[in-house]
């Protein structure tokens, strides 16, 4: 690809609405609302000896903000200039815009950066997943640019090919019908259309669980140089293979966890009703937390792998 992934990485994330909707996520969608929690509560257990930090990817300011309001300074580095200037009115808005420093950069470049710049270096949210085929060397300079612990999460393989086969699953996460948000509006308005046009392609689902990409190299590069706006080939990855990938960059104490696995087996009717009742909502991201970093179901998350390890 190139530096296709980053081309089409900054046409697609550069929409003017895209800092918009990012920033409600968390109120249209539960498996994001889950995915979120997760990380938050990681990382403010994770903050001892952290007094600088990275954050890749870090869109509407999701976790660089958070981090900031704990008294880490953090440079808050995306592709996206929509996502960053969002980001920057969040951060004015609760006071610690003077704790991040905005960087409009893409990941596939970081040797602005030195060797061990930061303490915690992260990157939420599938950032990494966007950038391939180069996500392995992207992996490689987070790790270069990290002093004691890094944190990330990426696209996972084994929860995101069930997509493949339920293409109304979005429809599950639903938290608000009513939500304006266009995605929330186009699931609900296709969701027979989408039914009615499945079929099960035993082939399709192969091939994305061999190879980890959803979306075609070919057409997705052709659909770009005809100036259209198409969405980024994204690498998914086996729990097992970011384990090896980050043993070889020399990260030890490596941690995984699937955000979404026991949310996942639950119907939307039930999700709804939990998140709607402040105690059982904040009872049960407690208890996801706890179900979903058990190793024997992170690869099985929805569409996040989530890990961390320290730099030796
Ligand atoms: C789904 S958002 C996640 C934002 C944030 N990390 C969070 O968890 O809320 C993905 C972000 O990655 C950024 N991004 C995508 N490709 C990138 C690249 N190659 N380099 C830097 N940022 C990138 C996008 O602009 C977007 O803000």
């Amino acid at each position: 690809m190139d530096n296709y992934s980053e081309k089409i990485s900054e046409r697609m994330w550069n929409q003017p609405d895209k800092g918009e909707l990012e920033a409600e996520r968390e109120k249209t969608f539960i498996d994001d609302i889950v995915q979120k929690a997760h990380i938050e509560r990681e990382l403010l257990q994770s903050l001892d000896g952290i007094s600088t930090a990275f954050d890749g990817g870090a869109g509407c300011g999701r976790f660089s903000i958070l981090l900031a309001k704990h008294g880490v300074r953090v440079t808050h580095f995306d592709i996206s200039q929509p996502m960053i200037n969002k980001a920057r009115e969040i951060a004015e808005r609760e006071g610690v815009a003077d704790r991040i420093t905005f960087v409009k950069g893409a990941l596939e470049d970081l040797s602005a950066y030195a060797d061990r710049s930061f303490d915690l270096v992260m990157s939420f949210d599938s950032p990494i997943s966007y950038t391939y085929p180069n996500h392995e060397k992207v992996i490689g300079e987070l790790v270069r640019i990290a002093k004691k612990r890094i944190m990330f999460s990426v696209s996972s393989r084994l929860g995101s090919v069930p997509y493949l086969s339920n293409p109304i699953q979005k429809n599950q996460f639903i938290l608000d019908k009513n939500s304006k948000d266009s995605w929330v509006q186009w699931c609900l308005s296709s969701r027979e259309q989408m039914i009615e046009g499945f079929s099960f392609s035993k082939e399709s689902v192969v091939k994305a669980y061999e190879t980890g990409l959803l979306g075609d190299v070919e057409e997705t590069k052709e659909a770009y140089d005809r100036g259209e706006v198409p969405w980024c080939v994204t690498y998914h990855f086996m729990p097992d293979e970011l384990e090896n990938i980050l043993k070889k960059y020399g990260v030890n104490n490596i941690t995984f966890a699937g955000p979404g696995a026991y949310a996942r087996t639950i119907p939307n009717e039930i999700l709804v009703k939990i998140m709607n009742d402040q105690k059982q909502r904040e009872d049960f991201l407690e208890f996801c937390h706890m179900y979903d970093s058990n190793p024997y179901v992170c690869g099985m998350g929805k569409d996040n792998l989530f890990v961390k390890g320290e730099r030796g």
